[in-house]
């Protein structure tokens, strides 16, 4: 059995994760074809350099979207959104604050109308029902949800999925991926 192929290089600008473990041309084939693509990709030191890259990402979240922040508590979500929100003139870094009481926190710029969700506390289709997150979505509209993948529409409605994994105390892997997967 010869090398089996690599369908995304690092050279390209989609950059795709090698398959870890294809034992045979046609596992690794299946395996490369469902390999995340992923459209940035970068270690953070610090919450302000987490900020810095999320005011980065307002070229890539373009209304309207559906983005699914993914992280365990504490990873950095929040602060993602921080400098999400900055870039679109929708609120000062200092003003987003974790909706995990609130649930939705609303923040409009001049070009989009922000959304964000914390789903932490929300466990079944009745309670999700309450929010009307139908609601939300319009031309103009950015939801970014944390803890969406709970339900799984959200992970085939979603545009945009930010993967942020924690490394170390203030060291995060972020990670923004074309397409959502609940894996
Ligand atoms: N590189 C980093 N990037 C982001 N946050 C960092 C980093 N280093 C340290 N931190 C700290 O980690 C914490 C991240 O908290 P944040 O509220 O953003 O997490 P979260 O993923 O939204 O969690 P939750 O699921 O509880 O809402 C903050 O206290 C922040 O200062
Ligand atoms: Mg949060």
């Amino acid at each position: 059995m010869g090398q089996p192929p690599r369908l995304f290089g690092e050279g390209n600008s989609l950059v795709g994760l090698r398959p870890s473990s294809c034992r045979t041309y046609t596992a690794c084939v299946k395996e490369q074809a469902s390999a995340k693509q992923i459209l940035r990709e970068i270690t953070t030191h610090s919450a302000e350099e987490t900020i810095a890259f999320g005011r980065t990402l307002a070229e890539l979240l373009t209304p309207p979207k559906l983005v699914l922040l993914r992280g365990d508590l504490g990873a950095g979500k929040t602060t993602l959104v921080k400098g999400i929100a900055s870039a679109f003139e929708a609120a000062a870094e200092e003003e987003v604050t974790s909706p995990t009481f609130t649930l939705i926190h609303e923040y409009r710029g001049p070009q989009a109308s922000l959304y964000h969700i914390d789903l932490y506390r929300i466990d079944t289709q009745r309670e999700l029902d309450t929010l009307a997150l139908d609601d939300l979505r319009s031309s103009e509209s950015i939801l970014l949800i944390e803890w969406g993948e709970k339900f799984s529409r959200f992970v085939g409605e979603c545009d945009v999925e930010i993967v942020l994994k924690r490394m170390d105390e203030n060291e995060r892997r972020i990670s923004v991926h074309r397409d959502c997967y609940s894996g």
